[in-house]
């Protein structure tokens, strides 16, 4: 199954499962995820959701690369506009979201982890938006979510050089709150699902909801622009180039100016 959940009475886990493209997401994976978020969402028990990847070595390498190789800008933008579904999901879910991020959080994997209230790491975690290597910016929220995370000149310098930024670093920089060990993690995130999960739901529910207000309407139309020109990306041969070079394991070579 690509999404899995599993109820640790108040505290839900999901779980997205694809290990064999470290969890990274093709459309109906995206699809399970949100339904999975739609699910536990409605659940009255669930007072906390924890969010995690399978395996010890990803918690999600972002879209899969092989199904948006050859889009058009029309195919292109209805993706985007899907991982914004899935990023926007998880962001007002009812319950708070705690993600505990196992490994890579590329890309896709990387928005998904800042859609989430809380994020917690294992050592072997890594997180970049690496869009641009391939021919694309972010698309499903990176570029309006992650400098309000870290600070717009961090999150420039990730978003525009695409490098990797390991747990210290995140963790140095605000983009985690903490580091456990890879075989303490889900506990450690449970455990502070369940500090959450004491508390009274209505007021928790309504303090999550207060915070998102700091998200502003003016990046609310700045997530609308994103998916169109993350679609339009996908008229221009960088992008084919791009993501060709990945598929073909070497490295890509951009001739638009
Ligand atoms: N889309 C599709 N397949 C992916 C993927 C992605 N985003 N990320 C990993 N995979 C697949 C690989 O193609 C490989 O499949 P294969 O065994 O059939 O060749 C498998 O997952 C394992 O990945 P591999 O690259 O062999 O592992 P690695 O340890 O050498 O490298 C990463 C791991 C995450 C650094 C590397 O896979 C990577 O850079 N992935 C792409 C990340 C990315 O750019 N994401 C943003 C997409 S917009």
């Amino acid at each position: 199954m690509a999404i899995e959940i599993e109820h640790r009475d108040c505290v839900s886990i999901v779980t997205m499962n694809r290990p064999e493209a470290l969890n990274a997401f093709n459309s109906g994976q995206m699809l399970a995820l949100i339904d999975a978020f739609r699910e536990v969402g409605t659940r009255i028990e669930t007072r906390c959701i924890v969010l995690t990847g399978t395996g010890e070595k990803a918690f999600a390498a972002g879209a899969d690369i092989r199904e948006i190789v050859n889009l058009d800008v029309q195919s292109g933008t209805s993706f985007g506009r899907l991982g914004h579904t899935v990023t926007r999901t998880i962001e007002e879910v009812r319950q708070p979201v705690i993600a505990a991020v196992n490994g890579y959080a590329l890309g896709g994997g990387c928005e998904v982890a800042i859609a989430a209230d809380i994020r917690l790491a294992s050592p072997n975690a890594v997180f970049a938006q690496p869009e641009v290597g391939l021919g694309i910016p972010p698309g499903w929220g990176g570029t309006q979510r992650l400098p309000r995370l870290v600070g717009p000149g961090m999150a420039a310098e990730m978003i525009l050089t695409g490098r990797r930024v390991h747990a210290e670093e995140a963790l140095r920089i605000g983009l985690v709150n903490a580091i456990h060990p890879l075989d303490q993690l889900l506990d450690a995130s449970v455990e502070l699902a369940n500090s959450i999960a004491v508390n009274s739901p209505y007021a928790v529910r309504t303090a999550k909801q207060l915070m998102r207000l700091a998200f502003n309407e003016q990046s609310i139309s700045g997530l609308q622009t994103e998916a169109e020109r993350f679609g339009a990306a996908f008229g221009v041969a960088d992008q084919h180039e791009g993501m060709t070079a990945f598929t073909d394991k070497r490295k890509a070579t951009f001739e638009n100016s």
